[in-house]
């Protein structure tokens, strides 16, 4: 790794930051059906700087902590770490996510300069249990019990606002669930 200074974080830039939102809207499996949690959440992005891989490949890096609380109770009900990595090369974006139920995502998409009308980046990435490169690893009883079979994420951030929209499809009580989650925050 090498010195943060000067490091180019590319469309990841605008992440940094402590950021604030009250708009979230969880749809979570339950066996009953569905669970819709409205929720307030708190991410922070951190820079790591440059990280070399095989010294050819050159990744600029943000670390992040986001953590999820139902508004009807004020309980953390999700509790997520990872990185995201720029690839300015390739002009790939990358994203690996854990959560504390054993599930690991690694999560992969282009970024070729989309922007909204404002501005603001926009970037998504993808993970598919069977995609060669973009994959989920999850420990055995949710492999039988609450397979993640996908996911994708869409985040628009610019101008002190952060937004995104996720997908994750679970396979729990006896069918494919759309597990999704989205809000709107505010940088502090
Ligand atoms: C803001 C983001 C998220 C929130 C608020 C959230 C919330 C929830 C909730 C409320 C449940 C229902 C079970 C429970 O009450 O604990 C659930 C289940 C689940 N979530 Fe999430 N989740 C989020 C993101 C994710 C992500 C990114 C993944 C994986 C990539 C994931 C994977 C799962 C799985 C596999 C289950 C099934 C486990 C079960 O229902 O017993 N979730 N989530």
């Amino acid at each position: 790794m090498s010195d943060r200074k000067d490091v180019d974080f590319g469309p990841l830039s605008g992440l940094l930051g402590v950021w604030v939102g009250d708009k979230g809207l969880d749809v979570a499996p339950d066996p009953d059906g569905a669970e819709n949690n409205p929720y307030y959440e708190t991410i922070t992005y951190t820079e790591i700087g440059n990280v070399t891989n095989a010294e050819s490949q050159c990744l600029s890096v943000l670390h992040y902590r986001q953590i999820v609380q139902r508004k009807s109770d004020n309980q953390v009900f999700h509790d997520e770490t990872g990185y995201w990595m720029w690839d300015a090369k390739e002009e790939m974006v990358m994203h690996s996510l854990v959560i504390p139920r054993a599930v690991c995502v690694l999560a992969g998409g282009t970024y070729t300069g989309a922007k909204n009308t404002e501005g603001s980046v926009i970037m998504a990435v993808a993970a598919n249990i069977d995609d060669k490169n973009w994959k989920i690893i999850q420990s055995p009883f949710m492999q039988e019990n609450a397979r993640t079979i996908s996911f994708c994420q869409n985040v628009t951030v610019g101008s002190g606002k952060l937004s995104y929209s996720e997908t994750t499809m679970v396979e729990i009580y006896g069918k494919v669930f759309e597990h999704t989650d989205q809000n709107e925050l505010i940088l502090q």
